[in-house]
C-alpha cells in the first residue's frame, strides 16, 4: 500500500475546521485509514447495495481537492460522478445556498409561484440550442428527467415505441430503465420496464458493431435504423421519439463519429419522431460547450438535465419545444421540482460558470490531459483508445491493441492504486477509466492527476 508523502505534511484537520484550500496530494495513512473503515463499515451494514467503487470516505472537499477523515488529502478526477462541475463547495454557491435557505426554502414551484424558477427556466431556454420558444420542467435527477422527457414524447405523439442505443445510460427508475442499456446487471430481473423501448447497436468506431471503418462506412450505424429496423421490427409511425446522450456516459465515453447525429436526426424528423438529447453527464459545460450536442450541430426537440445544473444539490431538468406543453393540468408533476435552494444554487453555478470562464478553461485543460494520456497510450501497450471531449474524457484498457480484449481486471487494479496513491478515479463501459475533474481544474492538477495515473498503471501491470 502506498504511503508516500507529497508536499504539505500538516497535520490532520480536525473536523471542525473550514474546507481546506491546500493542495497536493497528502497520504497520511493508507486508505481507507481507521475512520474511514469505520464509516465503511457502518455503511456496509446499513446501507442498501447500490454502485460503491472505492473506499473513499470525504469529510470536507474545496475545489478539485478532497480531505477524507484519516486526514488524507486526494485529487478529485470524478467530480462526484459529474456533478461539481464549479468544483466541491465553490462560494459563490454556498453562499447562494445559505442566503436562500435562510429566506425561503420550499414552496412547491409546481403548485405556486415565485421568482427564481422562472429565473432559471429563463437561463436554461437561451443556454439550449434552437432559436424557438422553449419551456421548462424542474426535476430532482436524471433519471425523473429521462422520465418527464419520454412521458411528454409518448403523451404529444400517442405512440407506444422510443428508440434509444444499446450501451446508453439514462437512468433506474423504470421508464428511464427501459431506455438504459449500459449494462444487463442494471436491467437483470427488472423485466417488463415500461414498454416500447426498443435499441439499435452503438456508434462505436473503437467496436464498430458492423466491424466497418470511419467514414468509408458511410454512417451505416445511422442509416441502418431506417435500412433494416424500420423495415422489419420497428414501425416508425409507431414511434414517440428517440433518445440518445451526446457522448455516451456509462455505457464508456464513446463520441459518436461526425455526422451520426445528424443522420438520426433526419430519419426523426421524417417520420415526425421526436429527438431528446441527454444531457445529463455531458451537459453544463463539461465538454466544453454548454451542452454537448452543440460539436454535432444539430438541435434536438428536447434536452435533459441534471448532475452539475446544482453545483452540488439536486435539481435536472427538461428544456423542450414550447408547443410541446401539456394542454391541460395533472398529466405531469412533482413536489420538489425547482425547490428554491436547488435553484439559488443552480443560478450560482450558472453565474460561476460563466464569470470563471469555465467553458473556456475545460477546452484548454482537456486539450492537455487529452495529450498527456496520449502520451501515456504510447508507453502502455495495454490502453487501447483515448477518447472524449473536453474534460469528459477515459482511456479503454484492452489486453493488447492487436486483439482488443477489454481488460476489466487491469481496469480496477489501477482505479486501486490511484486512490491508494490519492487519486479518485469512475470506471465507465467495461473496461475504461473516466477523468471528470471539477472544471475548475488548473494545468498543475491536471499534472498531478496524470503523474499518479502513469504509477497507478505501472504497479497495477505488475500486480
Ligand atoms: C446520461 C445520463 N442520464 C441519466 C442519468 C441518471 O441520473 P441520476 O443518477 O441522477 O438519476 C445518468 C447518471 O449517471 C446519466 O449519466
Amino acid at each position: 500500500m502506498s504511503q508516500s508523502t507529497r508536499r504539505s505534511t500538516a497535520r490532520a484537520p480536525a473536523p471542525s475546521e473550514p474546507p481546506s484550500a491546500a493542495k497536493g496530494v497528502r497520504i497520511r495513512t493508507p486508505i481507507p485509514g481507521p475512520k474511514a473503515k469505520k464509516i465503511v463499515e457502518a455503511d456496509t451494514r446499513l446501507l442498501m447495495t447500490s454502485t460503491k467503487t472505492s473506499p473513499v470516505t470525504a469529510a470536507r472537499a474545496k475545489g478539485v481537492w478532497v480531505d477524507d477523515v484519516d486526514g488524507n488529502r486526494i485529487l478529485d478526477f470524478t467530480s462526484g460522478v459529474g456533478v461539481l462541475n464549479v468544483g466541491h463547495c465553490h462560494p459563490a454557491v454556498v453562499k447562494a445556498v445559505q442566503d436562500q435557505a435562510a429566506e425561503l426554502m420550499h414552496f412547491a414551484g409546481t403548485d405556486f409561484y415565485y421568482e427564481n424558477q422562472t429565473l432559471l427556466a429563463d437561463r436554461l431556454t437561451h443556454l439550449t440550442p434552437g432559436d424557438f420558444g422553449k419551456k421548462v420542467f424542474f426535476t430532482n435527477s436524471g433519471t425523473e428527467s429521462a422520465e418527464a422527457a419520454l412521458k411528454l414524447a409518448r403523451w404529444n405523439r400517442q405512440r407506444p415505441i422510443t428508440i434509444g442505443l444499446l450501451g446508453a445510460f439514462h437512468g433506474r427508475s423504470m421508464g428511464s430503465l427501459t431506455m438504459t442499456a449500459s449494462k444487463t446487471t442494471q436491467r437483470a430481473r427488472f423485466d417488463a420496464f415500461a414498454g416500447g423501448g426498443h435499441h439499435i447497436p452503438p456508434p462505436n468506431c473503437f467496436r464498430c458493431p458492423y466491424q466497418l471503418e470511419y467514414p468509408s462506412c458511410d454512417l451505416y450505424c445511422a442509416k441502418i435504423l431506417k435500412e433494416l429496423y424500420f423495415e422489419t421490427s420497428i414501425p416508425p409511425d409507431d414511434v414517440a421519439a428517440f433518445i440518445a446522450e451526446p457522448v455516451m456516459g456509462e455505457g464508456g465515453y464513446i463520441v459518436p463519429p461526425k455526422g451520426w447525429h445528424a443522420a438520426i436526426k433526419s430519419i426523426c424528423d421524417e417520420h415526425g419522431i421526436l429527438f431528446i438529447d441527454d444531457e445529463v453527464q455531458a451537459g453544463m459545460g463539461r465538454t466544453g460547450r454548454w451542452f454537448a450536442i452543440e460539436h454535432h450541430g444539430i438541435v434536438p426537440d428536447m434536452v435533459t438535465t441534471a448532475k452539475a445544473l446544482g453545483g452540488g444539490l439536486p435539481i435536472g431538468a427538461v428544456i423542450f419545444r414550447k408547443d410541446l406543453d401539456y394542454t391541460y393540468q395533472g398529466a405531469h408533476s412533482n413536489t420538489f421540482g425547482g425547490n428554491l435552494v436547488s435553484v439559488a444554487a443552480a443560478l450560482a453555478t450558472l453565474d460561476t460558470i460563466e464569470r470563471e470562464k469555465l467553458l473556456e478553461n475545460t477546452r484548454v485543460q482537456g486539450a492537455h490531459l487529452m495529450e498527456r494520456l496520449r502520451e501515456l497510450q504510447t508507453r502502455y501497450e495495454e490502453i487501447g483508445d483515448v477518447r472524449g471531449l473536453g474534460l469528459m474524457v477515459a482511456t479503454e484498457f484492452v489486453r493488447s491493441r492487436e486483439d482488443r480484449t477489454p481488460n476489466v481486471r487491469l481496469k480496477d487494479r489501477i482505479i486501486e492504486e490511484a486512490y491508494r496513491r490519492g487519486l479518485l478515479l469512475l470506471p465507465c463501459g467495461r473496461s475504461s477509466i473516466r477523468y471528470i475533474p471539477p472544471l475548475v481544474i488548473t494545468r498543475e492538477e491536471v499534472d498531478e492527476g496524470v503523474e499518479i495515473l502513469d504509477a497507478s498503471i505501472r504497479a497495477a501491470r505488475q500486480g
